[in-house]
């Protein structure tokens, strides 16, 4: 038996991608709602998350499905301005509702809830007050991460801080190829990370503090992963050496800006001499903060990058014409999974979760009513046998959460890719478990040893 017994098996989605209600019920806007609404948007199709899955008001209806998949956990996030509507005044008790009930729904259902508090929707009302910029959104992240606790922590265990904070200021602050769109300088894009480890340190604070149960706290990040070309000792040190470099491909997006002040206590190599005075500076109290431990490392992992060398660095994601791909072109890489939970787990000691990985297809309803995935059964196999041997050779590991649950808003491309389990027809809401759900319910009901059948 090469997995726990109790591995987690699970499925993720996130607020704005799934819910719509937009305006509904005293939420207020996020900068995705204001962003997507915007002329010059430059998402595809000019869509927007207005109705995305429905899922604010289809939220039983999809536990139901999540029940039927026999899964294990559920990770979502909260929008904040739902639950805060400008993000830092007043409290909307719907919106504190909804994810109770959502909750309750899933522990009725005997699925674990997990909670990402921040996965990108930031309020309006927070961005037009400087957003990540402003030193008081840490005060602000604290607030919300304290009321949320106190409305759930009787009932969720799992939380996440921060979703993806490389690609929430990478692409919404760096590139601009996500809300608010914003091209901004060096100097800036290090004041929000700083600002963003301290909010991330001051919510795991919050979280032990105020926890009504024992919690299991961690944060989900990405970053550039590598495999080594072979098996040699020297191409697996440049594998490592690549996954943790500090600005081969910016060092926003990379792994060990976030995760080496979190899991080491400091700055990464190389970091000192590239900023110099513009590096952030934390007092001791900050930098234990910011380094608050964890319970395990977190990771969203797709692919494999390549070589700088070959291709830039906006498409390293993007495999060689020819290669085994997804729809959205990213190389399909398996032995990524196994290589990043080594690595990770090298570097940081602490257990391992994916916290996503998934396969975008070009999926549709078939002639008999089903939707037939064969290549994202064959990519999740693949990618989870993977994990399994890493889990064989000692690597702890916790759980796989698949992304994503259902079909929703792929953020800068819109409804073009299909990452779902279940198929949404967003014309008419209704829901299709795909052949995969099914694959999964099996690979789960044998705790992973279905994968070799
Ligand atoms: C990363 C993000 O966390 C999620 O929101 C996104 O949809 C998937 N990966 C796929 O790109």
């Amino acid at each position: 038996m090469a997995l726990p017994n109790d591995f987690i098996w699970g499925v993720a989605g996130a607020s704005y991608q799934v819910e719509g209600a937009w305006n509904e019920d005293g939420k207020g806007p996020s900068i995705w709602d204001t962003y997507t609404h915007a002329r010059q948007s430059p998402v595809h199709h000019h869509e927007t998350g207005d109705i995305a899955c429905d899922h604010y008001h289809r939220y039983k209806e999809d536990v139901a499905l999540l029940a039927e998949m026999g899964v294990k956990a559920y990770r979502f996030s909260i929008s904040w301005s739902r639950v805060i509507p400008d993000g830092i005044g007043r409290i909307n008790p719907k919106g504190l509702s909804f994810y109770s009930d959502l909750v309750d729904e899933l522990v009725r259902n005997g699925i674990e809830p997990m909670v990402t508090l921040y996965h990108w929707d930031l309020p309006q009302g927070i961005f037009d007050r400087g957003g990540w910029l402003n030193p008081d959104i840490v005060g602000w992240f604290e607030r919300y991460t304290k009321i949320i606790v106190d409305a759930l922590s009787d009932r969720v265990t799992y939380w996440f801080t921060l979703n993806e904070p490389q690609i929430f200021l990478g692409l919404g602050c760096y590139t601009g190829a996500h809300a608010p769109f914003l091209k901004m300088a060096d100097r800036d894009v290090i004041k929000m990370s700083r600002h963003a480890l301290l909010a991330h340190g001051t919510a795991v604070r919050t979280i032990r503090q105020f926890s009504k149960k024992p919690s299991k706290v961690a944060f989900a990040p990405t970053g550039p992963s590598f495999v080594p070309s072979d098996n040699s000792e020297e191409a697996i040190e440049k594998a490592r050496s690549k996954t943790f470099a500090f600005d081969d491909y910016g060092y926003i997006f990379s792994n060990s800006w976030w995760a080496d002040p979190i899991f080491l206590r400091k700055f990464p190599d190389g970091a000192k001499e590239f900023f110099g005075s513009d590096l952030p500076d934390f007092s001791e109290e900050e930098w234990d903060l910011i380094s608050s431990p964890l319970d395990f490392y977190g990771c969203n992992i797709y692919t494999a990058m390549r070589d700088l060398k070959d291709i830039s660095a906006t498409d390293a994601k993007e495999g060689k014409q020819g290669e085994p791909l997804t729809a959205i072109n990213w190389a399909i890489t398996p032995e990524v999974l196994y290589w990043s939970a080594k690595f990770f787990y090298e570097r940081y000691k602490v257990p391992v979760m994916i916290t996503e990985n998934g396969c975008a297809c070009t999926d549709y309803v078939h002639l008999d009513g089903k939707v037939h995935d064969p290549q994202r059964i064959d990519f999740t196999k693949r990618y989870l046998r993977e994990f399994y041997r890493a889990s064989k050779e000692g690597i702890p590991v916790v759980g796989y959460i698949y992304w994503s649950f259902m079909d929703n808003f792929e953020w800068g491309i819109g409804y073009d890719a299909r990452f779902g389990l279940v198929y949404v027809d967003y014309e008419t809401q209704k829901r299709t478990l795909k052949d995969s759900a099914y694959w999964y319910r099996d690979v789960i009901a044998s705790n992973g040893e279905s994968l070799w059948d």
